[in-house]
């Protein structure tokens, strides 16, 4: 959970979780604001914060963004935190989403 350090006010959220991608277990990067705190980058610092917690904290060598292919914003904030544009595959579920990955190791 997000909140800001100034107002304590709930910012919204931002964590590491195991994901299957294309039958390969990945350590993903997920972040989503409430749509009043975003264009002030929280998503960024705070997805930052977890890609040095996966990299020192965890020693987690690669981590993943599984991004829809429309969601710029959410490409943008991969991007900012070092995750390049790697393939376009689909979901469990069937739809298609677009894998950002990065080397932390
Ligand atoms: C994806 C999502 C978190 C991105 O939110 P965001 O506000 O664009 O991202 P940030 O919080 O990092 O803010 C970055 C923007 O704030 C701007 N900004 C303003 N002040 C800033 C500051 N002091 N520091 C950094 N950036 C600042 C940046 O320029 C940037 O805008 P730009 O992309 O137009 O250049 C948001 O769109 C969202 O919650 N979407 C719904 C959920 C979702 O799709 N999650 C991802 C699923 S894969």
């Amino acid at each position: 959970m997000l909140r800001s350090r100034a107002t304590g006010e709930f910012v919204g959220d931002c964590g590491l979780t195991p994901q299957p991608v294309d039958g390969v277990m990945e350590v993903e990067v997920g972040y989503h604001l409430r749509t009043a705190t975003q264009g002030h980058g929280y998503a960024t610092e705070a997805a930052a914060a977890c890609r040095d917690h996966a990299r020192y904290r965890l020693g987690v060598d690669r981590l993943v963004a599984i991004i829809h292919p429309d969601n710029t914003p959410s490409q943008r904030v991969a991007e900012r935190i070092g995750l390049s544009f790697e393939r376009a595959t689909t979901s469990g579920s069937g739809d298609p989403v677009h894998v950002y990955a990065a080397r932390l190791a």
